[in-house]
């Protein structure tokens, strides 16, 4: 594996290696990695969970992270991704981990690139380190993925984390339903009330309305969306026996969960955190574990000849 780009380039052999690697760390396990690799996370919009895991992945993998400020890059200056990364590779760094808000931002970066890229979001496309780290808690939970009801809830088509993991969920066997106001299906085709989904669900997985990818806002204020789509305690009341709720974070409390909620036992949002480091060290272990295998001596001039 040289990048890791979409959910849709990876087997369900290579996701379950990965999430056996994760395991693997959980228990306390060392990496095998045959030099010291460095790397950069290039964030280009806001993060909290996935910059701080993947940074604290490399370190616990023994990478030297190299700082690198958006803001203060000079992509400010007009500098293009893809120019900004080949600087970053000629100085030395062996893998770059990226988020940006346009979709498949990574298309410019497959040629000419010898750095590793793994995608930590692009747009409303994907986020597969976030589709990993939620296998691995679903499979820690139930040891399965075949058979299981999984409902993902909110605002679908603006995210990417609700399509990573759809087409993951699918492929491994999964049921995978919507429910979200009819506006935000996208492609998907979805029930519009809780009573088609609650009760049969082994999984709820609850989304953030993706305000800054709405051209035009919903006009749902808060209340109304947490009574119309959100978790809340009566509904929770009525989950199955052993169901969970899941839900990538930032939690906006009381719009789509109630605040009462979000650690409650049935809750895995803070154990997803966790599990995000483990998930990410298997990740990034993988990718740098092969990197000497490829040339990355590759400049785009001999890309075009
Ligand atoms: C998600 C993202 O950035 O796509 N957050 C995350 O990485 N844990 C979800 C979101 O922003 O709502």
């Amino acid at each position: 594996m040289k990048n890791l780009l979409s959910m849709e380039h990876l087997s369900n052999e290579e996701i379950m290696m990965i999430l056996n690697r994760a395991q693997h760390f959980e228990n306390g396990g060392n990496p095998v990695l045959q030099r010291e690799f460095h790397v950069a996370n290039l964030f280009f919009e806001p993060s909290t969970r996935t910059k701080t895991s993947f940074e604290m992945a490399e370190r616990r993998l023994g990478c030297t992270v190299i700082p690198f400020d958006a803001e203060f890059s000079s992509t400010t200056k007009g500098e293009t991704l893809y120019d900004t990364v080949k600087t970053l590779e000629m100085i030395g760094i062996d893998a770059v981990v990226i988020r940006d808000k346009e979709d498949e931002y990574y298309n410019e970066l497959l040629e000419g690139i010898g750095c590793a890229v793994i995608n930590a979001g692009d747009g409303a496309g994907q986020h597969p380190s976030q589709s990993l780290l939620d296998l691995y808690t679903i499979q820690k939970e139930f040891g399965r993925f075949e058979d299981l009801n999984i409902t993902i809830v909110g605002d679908i088509s603006h995210s990417r984390v609700a399509k990573s993991n759809a087409t993951a969920l699918t492929r491994l066997g999964a049921n995978v339903r919507f429910l979200c106001p009819p506006a935000w299906a996208g492609n998907f085709e979805a029930a519009h009330s809780w009573d088609e989904v609650l009760e049969d669900s082994d999984v709820i997985m609850l989304l953030r309305i993706q305000h800054e990818r709405h051209s035009v806002s919903k006009n749902f204020s808060k209340e109304s969306y947490h009574a119309e789509y959100g978790l809340t305690i009566e509904r929770e009341q009525r989950m199955k026996e052993r169901a969970i709720i899941m839900h990538p974070a930032p939690v906006n409390r009381d719009v789509e969960i109630a605040d009462a909620l979000v650690e409650c036992s049935r809750s895995r949002i803070f154990e997803q955190v966790r599990n995000g480091v483990f998930t990410r060290m298997a990740i990034l272990e993988t990718i740098l574990k092969g990197r000497d295998q490829y040339d990355n001596s590759y400049t785009k001039c001999e890309a075009t000849q």
